[in-house]
């Protein structure tokens, strides 16, 4: 999710830029860059590394001609999701035609994913156009300025009309001076609309300060800026009509979307990140995963002996349904083990076994450290990880990109939600090179691919599952009770609300409570537990049973409709009916927000929690 902003006015667009970048910094982004248009033509400043950074590359540049006086610009911090946050790699991305020179004819800033960016690359090299970057977005530029004849518009639809996947892009063009061309599908992108003057962003953050009357673009809108003049047409129908709107957040607001903190933003971005890290992954006729990050083909996975999966924290426990998922429907061998205790005991493990690193962050010290050691001992690594060009993700060398933007609150939800979903696809992959039947992998892609609509009926629980959370807001212990695959949501559940809510919360496997820790349930110690319908659910109600005689109040966290659970929670949170594997995702979604509001009513500072960093880099 990368940071845009664009200008078109009567005010020196250089600062408005570079202020509108840093209220976009925020997210933690590794580049950044601007396009000016000026007498010269449209000059592009980038480089890795912060806002600041660019900031001094363009040094006093009031006093630079042809950069103080530039009244259109477009500027952009990068996420890095292909290629590494490298100078090259930063936007924006220029084009010209082949022999054309270097100075870009057209020049663009882009967030999202365009799927099909390798073949239209091979398209374009076939042209005579040589391409300098790794990114998706550079071939978007070159795609834009193939069709160019003079009309930036009309070069934009005929190239977006070529694209499959994601975008949000703002656009200028050499011989078009004071025209901003914008295009939306999937990325968001907001108009800010001034008297004389007219700015865009990925994030109205950026844009607050200059004015409040702002309009959305809809998926597949195209908008030609021009000082304040605004026409916004759809890729698919003509002329459309978009209604402005007032925005009443305030700044520190805007910087989260509206939300009032990242975790809830975050939290709320679900369905989507989701969706980013299954999209173009599965193949639906196939009944497969398409995830050739691994580079790993079906012969490989034949000699595969066993998975074992390695990570620390919240990481750790999408690990566990990992182990879960990868024996129960590929019968592969499979464990989770903290990272920690992997790289210390001397682990047996070689050539025949695959270890999949799991990190968010791509830099927690004691997974890095489980991979090279997997590595000094000739196993297959591979990463799941967020960030790009990331540490992990380096030094493994294969893996799978979660594509689940930034997640900047410390209590990981998100990552979480989006590591689950790539470990589904892994057991899928690794289940078809065994005995999954075709149907079988095919009703699987269905099962992975419903997971966001999933998400979103929990979501739209949001306020009742605040209301439950403010009846336990007083507790200071918790225990957590789950089974199956319902155990490492037990476990997460607990992390969460300890995390954000400093009450004292324990996870069990919920047969294992009776083995001793019953000894300290009493009516002051509420507890949570989690049976949807499927396997176990009936075992887990008889501990729940087990609970309630000793006075202990019970958060149940069930399926909708399920009138077997009747009787056993002094509440309920409710989930979608769905297979066990993918309730997990619901299963947790509840128990974030039920954290979440936990902390909130408590007034904890749930972004920066007390003791706690967002990654782990010392032991
Ligand atoms: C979870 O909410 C915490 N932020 C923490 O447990 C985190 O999951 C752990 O430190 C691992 O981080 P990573 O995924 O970036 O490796």
């Amino acid at each position: 999710m990368c940071g845009i902003v664009g200008y078109t006015g009567k005010k020196s667009a250089a600062p408005i830029l570079l202020n509108g970048l840093r209220r976009l910094e925020y997210r933690g982004y590794d580049s950044a860059g601007l396009a000016l248009s000026t007498e010269a033509g449209i000059r592009v400043e980038k480089s890795e590394g912060k806002v600041a950074k660019l900031a001094e590359i363009l040094g006093d540049y009031e006093e630079t001609p042809g950069l103080g006086d530039a009244l259109t610009g477009i500027a952009h911090t990068r996420w890095a999701t292909h290629g590494p946050p490298t100078t090259i790699n930063a936007h924006p991305h220029g084009a010209c035609p082949p022999g054309g020179g270097e100075a870009p004819r057209v020049v663009l800033v882009h967030n999202g994913i365009i799927e099909n960016y390798k073949t239209l690359k091979v398209l374009l090299e076939g042209e005579g156009r040589t391409l300098a970057s790794e990114t998706d977005t550079e071939v978007l530029a070159h795609l834009v300025d193939s069709y160019y004849e003079g009309d930036l518009q009309q070069a934009m639809t005929k190239a977006l009309a070529k694209v499959t996947g994601t975008f949000g892009i703002v656009c200028m063009a050499k011989d078009e001076p004071g025209v901003l061309l914008v295009a939306r599908r999937g990325s968001p992108i907001v108009i800010g609309l001034g008297e004389d003057e007219t700015l865009v962003a990925s994030d109205a953050a950026a844009i607050l300060r200059h004015t409040r009357q702002v309009v959305y673009l809809d998926d597949n809108d195209i908008a030609r800026i021009e000082g304040a003049e605004v026409e916004i047409r759809s890729l698919d129908t003509g002329p459309v009509t978009r209604h402005p709107t007032e925005i009443d957040w305030s700044d520190d607001a805007a910087e989260k979307g509206g939300y009032a903190h990242y975790m809830l933003k975050e939290i709320f971005e679900q369905p989507d990140a989701i969706w980013n890290t299954i999209r173009g992954r599965m193949d639906a006729d196939r009944g497969n995963a398409v995830l050739s990050g691994l580079n790993l083909n079906p012969r490989d996975l034949a000699d595969l002996r066993r998975v074992l999966v390695v990570g620390c924290g919240t990481s750790l426990h999408a690990g566990l349904v990992g182990e879960y998922a990868i024996e129960d429907f590929a019968g592969l061998p499979a464990e989770v083990e903290q990272a920690a205790e992997f790289r210390y005991r001397n682990p047996i493990v070689g050539a025949r076994d695959l270890v999949l690193s799991i990190s968010q962050s791509g830099e927690t010290a004691d997974t890095l450290a489980a991979v090279r050691e997997a590595v000094d001992k000739g196993a297959l690594v591979a990463g799941l990880v967020n960030v790009v060009g990331s540490t992990i993700a380096r030094e493994t060398g294969r893996g799978i990109y979660l594509h689940a933007g930034p997640e900047i609150s410390v209590a990981s939800t998100k990552a979480f939600t989006s590591q689950v979903s790539c470990l589904l696809m892994i057991a899928l992959k690794f289940a078809r090179a065994a005995r999954m039947s075709r149907e079988r992998g095919m009703q699987f892609v269905r099962e992975i691919e419903a997971i966001p609509e999933l998400v979103r009926s929990v979501l739209a629980t949001n306020d009742a599952i605040a209301k439950v959370a403010e009846r336990y807001a007083k507790a200071e212990h918790a225990f957590y009770l789950g089974r199956g695959y319902m155990y490492p949501v037990a476990l997460e559940g607990a992390l969460k609300l300890k995390e954000i809510s400093y009450i004292h919360a324990e996870a069990f496997h919920a047969a294992e409570l009776k083995h001793g820790s019953i000894a300290l349930l009493t009516e002051e110690i509420p507890v949570v537990a989690i049976a949807p319908e499927g396997p176990g659910k009936e075992k887990t109600l008889s501990n729940v049973a087990e609970c309630r005689a000793r006075g202990s109040k019970v958060v149940l966290v069930a399926t909708e409709g399920d009138e077997e659970v009747d009787g056993y929670g002094d509440d309920v949170l409710w989930i979608p009916e769905c297979p066990l594997h993918t309730a997990v995702i619901p299963a947790t979604v509840a128990l974030q927000l039920f954290a979440y509001h936990v902390a909130r009513v408590r007034g904890c500072s749930i972004d920066q929690p007390r003791n706690l960093a967002k990654s782990v880099t010392v032991e």
